[in-house]
C-alpha cells in the first residue's frame, strides 16, 4: 500500500476531555481511588525515582501477577495497561494488507491498532438474543479458515454489551485448534475477569497461540497508572518481551504489586460494584430501558431517544453510545451509589422530557 494511503486511515486517538463532568461513567474506571497501602508504595517508589527501574522492581511484580493469576511467572509478560500487550501482540504478528477478525464491536484499541499497522478488519456479526448479545461462532470459524487472518481478536465479557461472548471451552478450542493450524494468534481479552469469573488461562500451556489479556485498571483501581499483562506460552511470552520497552514506571510497579497484595479491598470493590450493578439494572428496567445482562463494571442500555449521551453531558453525566449494526447503545460505567443514583435521576428527567 502506498504510504500516502495508509498514513490518510490513521487517525489520533486522545484522551477524552473530562472537563465540567461530576459523574464519571464512560470509561469503565473503577469509581474508588487504590487503597493506602497502594499510595505508600507509589510514595516510596517516588523517593527513589532518580533511578531506573531494575529487575528487582519487576520481577516480584511479575511473581504476584503470576501467583494471582496461578501460572508460572514465565506465562506472564508485564506492560502499560493491557492496551500495550495488545499493541505489542500485533506489532508481532500483523503486517500491512493482514485481515484481522474482531466482533464487529469490541474494546476500540482492536480496530485502532488493525488501523495502526494498516490490516483490515473483518467483524463478526454480534446479535442481540434476550438480554445478551451473542457472537455468531460459526460466522467467526469461517472467516477464519476463509480470510487467513493473522488475528483473531475477542473481549470475553465484550466491551461495550458487558455479554460472555465465548460460548464455552469446547468452542473456544476448535477456533484454537483452526488458528493453530493457520498460525493464527488469538488475542483473548478478560479485563473484566474479575467481574465475570470466567477464564481460559489454563488453556495457554496447550495453546502457544493464545494470548490472554488482563489488566489493573478495573476491579484493581489503577486505570492512572496503567499496569496490565498477557498470559500465555513461555515461547510467545518471549517473543512479546523481545518488543517491550526495558523499563516500565516504577510507581506503576510498586503500585501493581501492593494492589496485588490487598485482595480484600478488590474483594469489596468487586463485591459493592456487582450490587451496584444490578441496582442500577432494576432502575433502568423500570425507566423502560433495555438493559443486558453484564459480566462486567458497566451496564449497557437502549438509549430510547436519539442523543442520550449529549443530553446527559448537558447534566454533567458522561457515559458513551456505540452502534452495533443497526442498534444504538448506550454503556455506563457503574459508579459510587451517589453516581448510580444521579444517573437514574437524570435519565427519568431526560426520558420524560423526551
Ligand atoms: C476489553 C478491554 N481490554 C483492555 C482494556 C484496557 O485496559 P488497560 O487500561 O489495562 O489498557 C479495556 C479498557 O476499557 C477493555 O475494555
Amino acid at each position: 500500500m502506498p504510504i500516502k494511503d495508509w498514513l490518510r486511515g490513521l487517525e489520533a486517538y486522545s484522551p477524552p476531555s473530562g472537563e465540567g463532568i461530576e459523574v464519571v461513567l464512560d470509561l469503565n474506571e473503577s469509581p474508588w481511588p487504590p487503597p493506602e497501602s497502594v499510595i505508600e508504595a507509589i510514595v516510596r517508589a517516588l523517593r527513589s525515582s532518580n533511578r531506573y527501574p531494575r529487575r528487582e522492581d519487576v520481577e516480584p511484580v511479575r511473581e504476584a501477577l503470576a501467583e494471582y493469576a496461578g501460572v508460572e511467572p514465565r506465562h506472564v509478560v508485564i506492560g502499560l495497561g493491557g492496551d500495550m500487550v495488545i499493541e505489542k501482540a500485533f506489532q508481532l504478528v500483523v503486517r500491512p494488507g493482514d485481515a484481522v477478525v474482531l466482533p464487529e464491536s469490541c474494546f476500540s484499541m482492536y480496530p485502532f491498532y488493525a488501523r495502526v499497522n494498516g490490516a483490515r478488519v473483518a467483524g463478526v456479526t454480534l446479535s442481540e438474543r434476550g438480554e445478551e448479545w451473542v457472537l455468531d461462532w460459526q460466522l467467526l470459524l469461517e472467516i477464519v479458515k476463509r480470510e487467513r487472518p493473522s488475528l483473531v481478536g475477542i473481549d470475553n465479557p465484550n466491551n461495550p454489551t458487558g455479554s460472555i461472548i465465548v460460548p464455552g471451552e469446547g468452542e473456544l478450542v476448535e477456533l484454537l485448534e483452526n488458528a493453530m493450524r493457520r498460525r493464527v494468534l488469538v488475542v483473548l481479552d478478560e479485563a473484566y475477569y474479575e467481574f465475570s469469573n470466567v477464564t481460559y488461562v489454563g488453556l495457554t500451556e496447550a495453546y502457544p497461540n493464545l494470548l490472554i489479556i488482563r489488566t489493573l485498571s478495573k476491579a484493581f483501581s489503577l486505570a492512572g497508572l496503567r499496569v496490565g499483562y498477557g498470559i500465555a506460552h513461555p515461547e510467545l511470552v518471549a517473543k512479546l518481551e523481545s518488543l517491550m520497552p526495558p523499563f516500565l514506571p516504577k510507581p506503576s510497579l510498586y503500585a501493581a504489586r501492593a494492589a496485588i497484595e490487598d485482595r480484600g479491598y478488590v474483594r469489596r470493590v468487586v463485591e459493592v460494584i456487582v450490587s451496584e450493578r444490578e441496582w442500577l439494572r432494576e432502575r433502568l428496567k423500570m425507566l423502560g430501558l433495555k438493559t443486558y445482562r453484564s459480566s462486567t463494571n458497566f451496564v449497557s442500555f437502549k438509549p430510547g431517544i436519539d442523543n442520550l449521551e449529549e443530553k446527559l453531558r448537558e447534566r454533567r453525566i458522561a457515559v458513551k453510545s456505540f452502534r452495533i449494526g443497526d442498534y444504538k447503545i448506550v454503556r455506563a460505567t457503574v459508579g459510587k451509589p451517589r453516581d448510580n443514583s444521579m444517573l437514574v435521576n437524570a435519565l427519568r428527567e431526560v426520558l420524560e422530557s423526551g
